[in-house]
């Protein structure tokens, strides 16, 4: 069933479930600022074609997903969480006009750019904070995607609970280029990943970046796990160092 979106307050295309908190995305977005990775709208219409950054590495994983779900046959509903600037959500929304699909996050100037950017009938933004959405999104996904976005969320679990009652009968969670870390080796990430937020001067980041240990997607379907090959490497394939998973509602 397709989401009405009649009666909800919009500004700038961009729909506003929940009031907007600019707690994480202050500090989400210093961090994009100063890693000079927030894009021009030129540059987020070629994703994830673009020569710079980590953009080569996600070409394959993306076009890997893009023929996961063009083999469906049924119409799909599906939600993006954490679109950031919607490259991603349009793709998805461009595989078919029969689908909807739902972009949502939490940083209003990428929403903001993603909906001015990418206006299809098909495809909606919203702000929303997940955890105050149940109402509207119970039993209403057949996919939810988290592509490069779950290290942002502190509870795997909680999260997982919720977004498995989002689903329809047979529903599925995909989660697409995200690391997850094998247990002994998460205190040196987590190490790394604070002096990496004070040498860029967002310390408060660190809370806000979460190292998930592997066991936490020991019982989902991998469709996709990165091997060292070294004729691709000679050849200088690249591919994305993290692995595809899938979680089936039964
Ligand atoms: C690294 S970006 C990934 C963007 C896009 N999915 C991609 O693959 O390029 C992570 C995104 O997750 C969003 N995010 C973080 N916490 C979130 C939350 N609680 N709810 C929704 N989005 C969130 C961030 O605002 C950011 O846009």
């Amino acid at each position: 069933m397709r989401l009405d979106f009649s009666r909800i307050t919009q500004q700038q295309n961009v729909y506003y479930l929940t009031p907007e908190d600019a707690g994480f995305s202050q500090y989400y977005l210093a961090v994009r600022e100063k890693e000079q990775r927030i894009l021009t709208d030129p540059e987020v219409r070629k994703l994830p074609y673009l020569e710079r950054d980590e953009w080569p590495y996600r070409i394959k994983s993306t076009e890997r997903f893009l023929s996961y779900i063009s083999k469906k046959t049924e119409t799909l509903h599906m939600l993006t969480i954490g679109c950031g600037n919607g490259w991603f959500s349009n793709k998805i929304a461009e595989v078919s006009s029969k689908n909807e699909v739902i972009g949502l996050d939490v940083n209003r100037d990428e929403l903001e750019q993603a909906a001015r950017i990418f206006k299809t009938k098909n495809l909606h933004f919203v702000y929303a904070d997940i955890f105050n959405v149940s109402d509207m999104f119970e039993a209403k996904f057949d996919i939810i995607t988290l592509n490069g976005a779950i290290q942002y969320f502190k509870d795997f679990k909680e999260l997982m609970t919720l977004l498995t009652s989002f689903l329809t009968p047979n529903g599925e969670i995909h989660i697409i280029d995200s690391p997850f870390y094998a247990t002994d080796e998460i205190p040196a990430a987590k190490q790394r990943t604070q002096e990496y937020y004070e040498s860029i001067g967002v310390p408060e980041m660190t809370k806000n970046y979460v190292h998930h240990d592997k066991k936490l997607v020991a019982d989902f379907d991998i469709l996709y796990t990165y091997k060292r090959n070294i004729i691709h490497k000679i050849l200088g394939k690249k591919e994305s160092p993290f692995s595809w998973y899938r979680f089936i509602k039964k």
